[in-house]
């Protein structure tokens, strides 16, 4: 999945998730994850994340590597939020090449800027599943609690207009040029990420196959 921050990637993620019965391997999640438990990779990723900035390539790698190397990854994988850079785009062709596997499918959700400062300011995630909503277009069920598992939802620290602000600069500079890369390999599928939630199941499995 590769868009910029807010755009729907994760929502995106889990709807061909559930279509598809493969699991999706986000970035952002982990790193939150390892600076709650309070790592020392969590707790250097944290600063960075706070701020908008890209964690650490080597960081970030080792943490895919890892990951790629469960069993659950077997069937197939989504990627939400990496590759994010160059160096990281280049060590995904490495584990790949490493384990026979190739990309099918690079989902690039498309969305404005103005509109991805309003949404954000308005979405609202779990802490503990990792669940995303929004006040207005995905309200939880019950107050602010998960409906999957009924933690307190909360906003997230990077969510801030000024943050959100850099995230989108960070991601033209870094990110939006891996679009190329992918283009030469005729795997690009667009996707508006202003699609209405209800339409986007028919609409990826009509893109995915
Ligand atoms: P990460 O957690 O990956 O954040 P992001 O890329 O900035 O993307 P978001 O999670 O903010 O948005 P999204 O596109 O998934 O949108 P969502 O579906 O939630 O990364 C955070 C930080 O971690 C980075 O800044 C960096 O520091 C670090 N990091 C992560 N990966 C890294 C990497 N590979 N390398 C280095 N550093 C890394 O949707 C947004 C809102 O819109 C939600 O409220 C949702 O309900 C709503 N919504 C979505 N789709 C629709 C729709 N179709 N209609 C109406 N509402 C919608």
């Amino acid at each position: 999945m590769l868009g910029p921050p807010g755009s729907g990637k994760g929502t995106q993620a889990h709807i061909i998730s559930e279509l598809y019965g493969v699991p999706v391997v986000t970035t952002g999640d982990m790193l939150r994850d390892a600076a709650a438990r309070g790592t020392e990779h969590g707790l250097t990723a944290k600063g960075y994340m706070d701020r908008g900035e890209l964690v650490p390539d080597e960081i970030v790698n080792a943490v895919v590597r890892e990951r790629l190397s469960r069993p659950d990854v077997e069937k197939g994988f989504i990627l939400d939020g990496f590759p994010r850079s160059k160096a990281q785009a280049e060590a995904l062709d490495r584990i790949l090449e490493e384990r026979r596997l190739r990309l099918d499918h690079v989902v690039h959700v498309t969305l404005g800027d103005e509109e991805i400062v309003g949404r954000l300011s308005k979405r609202r995630s779990c802490p503990r599943c990792g669940a995303v909503y929004h006040l207005e277009s995905k309200p939880p069920r019950r107050g602010l609690a998960c409906d999957e598992c009924g933690a307190r939802l909360v906003q997230r620290d990077d969510d801030k207009p000024e943050v959100i602000r850099h995230r989108l600069e960070v991601y033209r500079e870094k990110t939006r040029p891996l679009l190329d890369r992918y283009a030469r390999m005729r795997i690009i599928r667009e996707v508006p990420g202003d699609t209405p939630l209800e339409d986007l199941p028919g609409l990826l499995r009509s893109i995915l196959g």
